[in-house]
């Protein structure tokens, strides 16, 4: 999509705020987030001087909450939860074993644009722990182990689909 396109649509989405307050940020971010994926520079100058508040604050607020992604995200959203059941049964070898063998660091897209990792809290399933989620599939009592057969499946689905 060209840029002319791309701003139109997010004016768009922003003639539906005549007055926007700080309170709409988050509802404005995740419309705008909808129709682009992703919530890049241009977008966040263009939210800062419709909204009136600076690039940096509005940056810094959508670094902190898990469901904006300021890079395009990839196909497959990894989310493995380093809530305090999961962390006690080995999260963090997790995420080192997804980090080490797809070469990416939580928070970011593997190269190939497959995946993307993230952490998060708690999945709500501690019972299970400890859990990661691949989209909406739940995998439970997962250990490093697992990792490379988990990715290689999905890789080769990506494989025969892609033929
Ligand atoms: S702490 Fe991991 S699912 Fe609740």
């Amino acid at each position: 999509m060209d840029k002319i396109r791309s701003s139109n649509k997010i004016d768009l989405i922003l003639s539906h705020y005549k007055n926007p307050q700080r309170s709409d940020l988050s509802k404005i971010l995740l419309a705008i987030q909808a129709e682009f994926g992703s919530l890049d520079q241009d977008i966040i100058k263009k939210v800062s001087s419709f909204i009136n508040i600076s690039s940096t604050e509005i940056y810094g607020y959508a670094s902190f909450y898990s469901m904006f992604y300021l890079t395009k995200p990839g196909k497959y959203k990894i989310r493995v939860c380093k809530g305090t059941a999961c962390h006690v049964k080995g999260s963090k070898n997790i995420i080192d074993a997804i980090e080490k063998y797809i070469d990416i660091k939580a928070g970011e897209s593997s190269k190939d644009g497959l995946f993307y990792l993230e952490t998060v809290s708690c999945l709500g399933v501690c019972a299970l722990a400890p859990v990661m989620m691949i989209d909406d599939k739940t995998y439970s009592r997962v250990n490093s182990m697992m990792i490379k057969t988990i990715i290689d499946d999905i890789r080769e689905t990506e494989n025969i689909n892609g033929r």
